[in-house]
């Protein structure tokens, strides 16, 4: 049950239903654009070989801004004026990779999980056609023109069903191919198409959680899901000194700050981000700044300290997880930091990809005691707090 896998992601929608001023693809849930975790599910997966994202060409510098940073995913192709016809281009850019096994992936179902997409990829291999149902809690009725009862259906038959959607590549590919020539344009998901074609598609599955993001109500239901699953609430310090040296600036805070003196350090020296990273590696209980960017590496040689940071918030995400809160306290009789706070909480914002809201920057002197409080070097101190799903370990 081996092959490749690929995975089209559809988010060439309006998103009319859910109005707002951008496409509901780029809206935020939780301090994201909901494409992003969408697509970093698929990334994160280990079976997944290529992610394919559709998108429709007005997006183009939203969906630069969603996915900064993301890594490995195939450009982004041009959907179509259906649902239908985005899969299709989905389909037709993967087919000079003509992977065994396509999952297509709604953009707007941000909270599928790594557990439902092994459940598509095995579902997929056995049957050539699977799609994630889920049972109906209603009783569901169909009606008549004048909105009579016409039916009672057996809700033990019935199925809910949502993506992704797993097929044989070939034969999904074909049968669009086929669906397009014919005219016929209002298949409202895959498996229907896979249907039409003569092809028995199984049930497997779904995931009452893999909601589909629709309404403006969705969003705020959405944002309540989102936040309970981050329940694994972390802290971590850190802590960091530099010394004084000839110079006549340092950098602080990812800011230039001009002073009578530099500092002596490896990298940039900023001793505000590097206690930032290791407060954030120390909540992720994952290393410190020294384990993941040697002193002895030259590579790290005058460093901007920022790209330390990023390194240290891209670790949360791609554990599915947020920044909430950075908070740092800056040690030194001079220089004097207050005029620089708001444009260093500004730049840790920007690196960190958060609100400003939250992002602390505080500074103290020593009262001339210590090494600080003789002028001869600067010291910082951090306190991250992140939010992870939730995990037993
Ligand atoms: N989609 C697409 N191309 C289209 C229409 C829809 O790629 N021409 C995608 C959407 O971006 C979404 C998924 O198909 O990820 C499911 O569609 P839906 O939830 O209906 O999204 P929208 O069509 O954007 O929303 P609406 O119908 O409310 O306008
Ligand atoms: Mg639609």
């Amino acid at each position: 049950m081996a092959g490749t896998v690929a995975a089209v992601v559809v988010a060439a929608g309006r998103g009319e239903r859910a109005g707002g001023d951008v496409p509901k693809q780029y809206r935020s849930i939780a301090g994201e654009p909901m494409v992003r975790p969408t697509l970093r599910a698929f990334l994160a997966h280990r079976q997944v070989d290529y992610v394919q994202p559709v998108i429709n060409s007005a997006d183009e510098r939203l969906y630069g801004a969603a996915t900064a940073g993301l890594g490995r995913l195939l450009p982004a192709v041009a959907g179509g004026a259906t649902r239908q016809a985005s899969v299709r281009a989905g389909l037709e850019a993967l087919a000079p990779r003509a992977p065994d096994l396509v999952l297509i992936h709604d953009a707007a179902r941000p909270f599928l999980t790594d557990a439902l997409i092994d459940r598509a990829i095995t579902a997929g291999f056995a049957a050539g056609a699977a799609v994630p149902g889920i049972a109906v809690a209603d009783t569901i009725k169909a009606i008549d023109e004048a909105a009579h009862v016409a039916e009672t259906l057996d809700r033990n038959r019935l199925r809910s069903v949502q993506t992704p959607q797993a097929f044989s590549f070939k034969l999904i590919l074909d049968a669009h191919r086929r669906a397009a020539a014919a005219r016929l344009e209002n298949f409202t998901d895959d498996a229907a198409l896979a249907e039409w074609a003569g092809q028995p598609v199984s049930v497997f599955e779904g995931d009452p959680g893999n909601v589909k993001v629709t309404t403006n109500e969705d969003f705020a239901r959405a944002e309540i899901a989102r936040l309970a699953a981050l329940s694994d609430v972390r802290m971590g310090n850190g802590f960091d000194v530099h010394a004084f040296t000839d110079g006549d600036h340092i950098m602080l805070g990812g800011i230039r700050v001009p002073h009578t003196r530099g500092v002596m350090g490896h990298s940039d020296a900023d001793v505000a981000l590097h206690a930032l990273v290791d407060a954030i590696l120390g909540a992720l209980a994952d290393g410190d700044i020294g384990q993941h960017f040697p002193p002895s590496d030259p590579q790290w040689k005058g460093a901007a300290s920022d790209r330390f940071l990023s390194f240290a918030c891209e670790r949360v995400r791609a554990r599915n997880g947020m920044i909430a809160h950075l908070d740092v306290t800056i040690v030194c009789e001079t220089p004097r930091v207050s005029p620089h706070r708001d444009a260093m909480r500004a730049r840790i914002a920007a690196i960190a990809d958060i609100s400003v809201a939250r992002v602390a920057v505080k500074a103290t002197t020593s009262e001339k005691l210590g090494f600080a409080g003789r002028g001869e070097g600067i010291l910082a101190m951090a306190t991250a707090t992140i939010r992870l799903p939730w995990s037993a370990t």
